[in-house]
């Protein structure tokens, strides 16, 4: 049985901050300036509160700027689109970030359309979700291009490879589609409709699940040898009342089958906000007419 490799997310995220920190430092050197990141939470949400301070944490290592806004669970769609639009005029915010899911008064997709595209860290307006269709440079959604960065760097190039992306959201399986289809992939959305799942998933030299549901990937639906990226991240309960974390790929049986995997913890989640402050420092060299550094 030929080993499955395990594919660090969290030395590939590591190396990335560095990467960021090295050019934010450089760029307080030659122009003085420091990339600001905003982050605004509305609600009380355990997980979420984790995140956003995580990225709060994060965005000081790499020596920008946080800044933190917290707004009630009851907070008005109007309240929170005004707070965006103060976001939106502070020259000192390059990037801004509202942690979803937001409380059902809100319509996420209005938020999303009211952040400015320049400062949209996200990627989620459409206006960037164009650019990164037509091929034009853009803030890429951060999980997306941390899974493509992670395959790069293992891989090195990407060509011709037939990758199957199981899941369609706009956060997740649409926008990596997208950048797979950049890097001169064969691509395939996958989805809860497609008929032979399996079958289909099991032409791919690159299997990326992002479905949100537990283990729903087995191991026979694996090309042997076939590198396999788990976005999922799903709680599940234990018989002794305990829980843990899985991803959507059953990983046990992936073992001996995939070439290599990312685990869940410590895959493509680490990749997430390292890929934030990568389109915060980005997103400020840009609205300052600055080179962007390559990274
Ligand atoms: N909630 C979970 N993941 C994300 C993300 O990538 N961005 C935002 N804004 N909210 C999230």
């Amino acid at each position: 049985m030929a080993e499955t490799r395990l594919i660090d997310g969290k030395a590939h995220a590591a190396g990335l901050r560095q990467h960021v920190a090295d050019a934010v430092a450089a760029l307080k050197q030659a122009h003085g300036f420091t990339p600001g990141l905003a982050v605004v939470l509305v609600g009380e949400d355990p997980a979420s509160q984790v995140y956003v301070r995580s990225k709060g944490k994060q965005t000081v290592e790499a020596g920008m700027l946080s800044f933190e806004h917290k707004l009630p669970a009851t907070a008005s769609e109007t309240e929170l689109l005004d707070l965006v639009g103060e976001l939106n005029d502070d020259p000192a915010v390059d990037g801004i970030l509202v942690q979803f899911p937001v409380p059902p008064q809100i319509n996420q997709h209005r938020v999303i359309n009211t952040i400015d595209p320049a400062k949209d860290v996200d990627g989620f307006h459409p206006i960037n979700a164009g650019h990164l269709w037509s091929g034009e440079p853009s803030l890429v959604p951060c999980t997306p291009f941390g899974c493509v960065y992670m395959l790069k760097k293992e891989l090195g190039t990407l060509e011709g490879a037939e990758a199957v992306v199981v899941g369609r959201s706009n956060i997740v399986g649409k926008p990596l589609a997208g950048l797979l289809v950049q890097e001169n992939c064969t691509v395939t959305i996958a989805h809860s409709r497609t008929r032979d799942l399996p079958a289909v998933a099991r032409r791919a030299d690159i299997l990326l699940a992002a479905v949100g549901k537990p283990e729903m990937i087995k191991g026979s639906w694996i090309k042997p040898g076939a590198i396999v990226i788990d976005v999922g991240v799903n709680r599940i309960a234990l018989p002794d009342g305990k829980t843990k974390l899985v991803g959507d790929v059953a990983f046990a049986e992936a073992q001996g089958i995939a070439g290599a995997i990312t685990p869940v913890p410590g895959g493509v989640g680490p990749m997430t906000i390292a890929c934030l402050l990568r389109n915060t420092l980005i997103a400020g060299c840009r609205r300052r007419g600055l080179p962007v550094p390559k990274l």
